[in-house]
């Protein structure tokens, strides 16, 4: 369990050759075909996301996977990517420098849905679907990591499609408590 519950941020990076041993292809509505290193996670936040999902279906939202695992060649693909495009205070708000992302845990979920076009972006927390997914995703073992209001804290902007697994005792406890991962491990 400890595993689950590891911070990863700018203060606590991961090495770059970390890659998580149980990876595995997730069998649920994804943006991504099984074979893009994207559509993994680690086996038991691919099973809790793919429940999570399903039991969105009975509330009628669509909710699918768009990002999983990242390498930390990936990582790095996208951040140079993203500072070719935005200065680099902008960048540093969205996208986490190499080997300080949670997605090269193989714990982080990127959701978005249809009526967003499947986009990251601050309006998908405005719609139900967005809603409902922070509201019931600590019922799974996950929470919604860069919350609204949090910034300075998480160090980054309002992420309301990033949802990062933490196993089910912690993610209740989090969104009963209203702390961050972040603030969970300066108690
Ligand atoms: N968007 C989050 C912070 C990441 O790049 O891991
Ligand atoms: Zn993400």
């Amino acid at each position: 369990m400890q595993h689950y519950t590891k911070i990863v941020n700018r203060e606590h990076p991961l090495d770059a050759f970390y890659i998580p041993k149980d990876l595995v292809v997730c069998d649920f509505p994804f943006c991504a075909e099984p074979w893009e290193e994207k559509r993994q996670l680690c086996a038991a936040p691919a099973d809790a996301a793919g429940r999570l999902l399903e039991y969105g279906k009975s509330f009628g939202h669509q909710l699918s996977g768009v990002s999983g695992y990242r390498s930390y060649d990936r990582q790095t693909q996208i951040y140079q990517q993203r500072l070719k495009e935005s200065p680099a205070e902008e960048v540093d708000r969205y996208v986490a420098k190499p080997g300080t992302s949670e997605h090269q845990t193989g714990l982080a979920l990127d959701i978005s849905s249809p009526g967003v076009g499947y986009g990251l972006e601050e309006v998908f927390g405005e719609t139900a679907e967005g809603k409902w997914l922070a509201v019931y995703a600590p019922m799974f073992g996950f929470v919604v990591r860069y919350p609204k209001g949090k910034e300075k804290i998480t160090g980054y902007a309002y992420e309301p499609w990033h949802i990062r697994y933490v196993g089910k005792s912690l993610s209740l406890y989090l969104a009963l408590t209203g702390l961050t991962l972040d603030e969970y491990h300066q108690i």
